[in-house]
């Protein structure tokens, strides 16, 4: 059994400890947000944060998770007004929307490490894969959720 919390809800899972935790996520708990794209930690389609990290959920083991605490895209803001969300929105970035819960939750991850990210530390952060092409919106919408997280604007409503 591997017991940590997920979305601040405690959980036990009855599985292979070597189960991958993008699986325990979208089988056990229906958490479909978090994406399985490519399966070898390439795509950040599976990014989940832990303890304050990003992490690819298709790469990491529920056994080696025993007492962190993980959050999905759900468990951000269900109104859509998590900061990065609404950024997310101002910026228009989304496309066919399946890499963009990864995105979210590694600029989330990135922006508690640092409050100013240039271009190029943003590009090395959020180094996912993304068949729409979204890159230029996502550094726009990174910057702007930078910039509101550091209080220097305000980001508009999700509508
Ligand atoms: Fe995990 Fe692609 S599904 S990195």
């Amino acid at each position: 059994m591997s017991r940590f919390t997920v979305n601040n809800l405690p959980q036990e899972y009855r599985l292979d400890p070597e189960t991958p935790l993008l699986w325990a996520l979208r089988d056990v708990s229906n958490l479909t947000g978090t994406k399985y794209g490519c399966g070898t930690g390439h795509c950040g389609a599976c990014t989940v944060d832990v303890d304050g990290r990003a992490v690819k959920s298709c790469q990491v083991t529920i056994g080696s998770l025993e007492g962190t605490f993980v959050t999905t895209i759900e468990g951000l803001a269900r109104d859509r007004s998590h900061p990065v969300q609404a950024a997310f929105l101002a910026a228009q970035v989304v496309q066919c929307g399946f890499c963009i819960p990864g995105f979210v939750m590694a600029t989330v991850a990135l922006l508690r490490q640092n409050r100013d990210p240039s271009e190029a530390e943003i590009a090395a952060a959020l180094n996912h894969l993304c068949r729409c092409g979204i890159y230029p919106r996502l550094i726009d919408a990174v910057r702007q959720a930078a910039a509101a997280a550091r209080g220097d604007a305000t980001l508009a409503p999700p509508p």
